[in-house]
């Protein structure tokens, strides 16, 4: 089984940066020289990928500017900075085909999902990857979970430990069996539960392997009030018998979604440079 598509859901409406998000995507507020989705879709190439899907909204034009437009004074760059352009962009996207599915409204991750409905194929696995969550380690995590997926033939989430305080704020896993000491097997998931009813400490990150068959279950879910949730999809994939296994990862990770998080990949990456 060969997994290539790579869904990167960017077309969500970025509240917690209003108003900056009314005039800039959320995914390209900046990380010191690259925006933040720049990284997931480096991420999902290193992980040889091929396939790049980004999944935009109205007034998210600038994104599809960044990835396609020539440099525009590139002739006037001197020969240093042209090397650096050509390695921290053109080269690396070169390697993957980016495409982009429209989601007229953001009705929800789910929805996001069920716009690349026409380009996953059959009973192919899949990835998802959010421009949120920035992971920083050795190892691509999205290949690492897709090689997980392949030997397991079964859908992979990624989690992370996070403390009991903060654990209402995410996604969490009920554990059936650990299987080694980063990969678990999820007998179901409880959305933002008070801490007290928290089933692990283990909370979702925004990395996913997915069956084909999730693009039915969501579709069959469309028309309930609310968002349509990809969490929800993923319970109602486990109570068809499928295998979901939560790996967690073993990086750095900055949720960039929020101003915090935001702070504190800005320290991360802007401190790197000046070592
Ligand atoms: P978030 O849940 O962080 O939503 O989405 P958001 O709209 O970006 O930000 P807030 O919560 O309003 O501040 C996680 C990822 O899923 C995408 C977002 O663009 C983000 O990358 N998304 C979300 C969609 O593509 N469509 C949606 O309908 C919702």
């Amino acid at each position: 089984m060969k997994i290539r598509a790579a869904i990167i859901p960017a077309a969500g409406i970025g509240t917690r940066f209003l108003p900056l998000t009314k005039a800039i995507p959320k995914e390209m507020i900046p990380l010191i020289d690259k925006p933040t989705i720049q990284h997931v879709v480096e991420e999902a190439i290193d992980a040889h990928l091929s396939d790049l899907f980004i999944v935009i909204g109205n007034n998210k034009q600038a994104i599809v500017d960044y990835f396609s437009s020539p440099y525009e004074h590139a002739d006037l760059l001197k020969e240093k900075d042209k090397k650096r352009l050509k390695e921290t962009l053109e080269n690396r996207i070169a390697k993957a085909t980016i495409r982009y599915l429209a989601q007229p409204k953001p009705l929800g991750l789910g929805h996001a999902i069920l716009m690349a409905r026409t380009v996953i194929e059959p009973n192919s696995y899949f990835s998802v990857l959010l421009p949120d969550d920035i992971l920083v380690g050795t190892e691509p995590a999205i290949g690492t979970m897709a090689q997980l997926a392949k030997q397991n033939n079964a859908a992979v989430i990624a989690v992370q430990e996070i403390p009991q305080e903060k654990i209402s704020a995410y996604g969490v896993i009920s554990i059936a069996e650990q299987l080694n000491h980063d990969l678990y097997e999820v007998s179901c998931l409880v959305e933002k539960p008070k801490k007290e009813n928290a089933p692990s400490n283990l909370a979702i990150v925004g990395r996913y392997i997915l069956p084909h068959k999730i693009i039915a279950i969501l579709d069959s879910m469309q028309g309930n009030s609310g968002e349509l949730q990809l969490t929800d999809a993923i319970q109602k994939l486990i109570e068809t018998g499928e295998k979901v296994l939560a790996y967690k990862i073993p990086h750095k990770r900055f949720d960039t979604g929020t101003p915090h998080g935001w702070l504190e990949a800005i320290g991360h990456f802007g401190l790197n440079d000046l070592r």
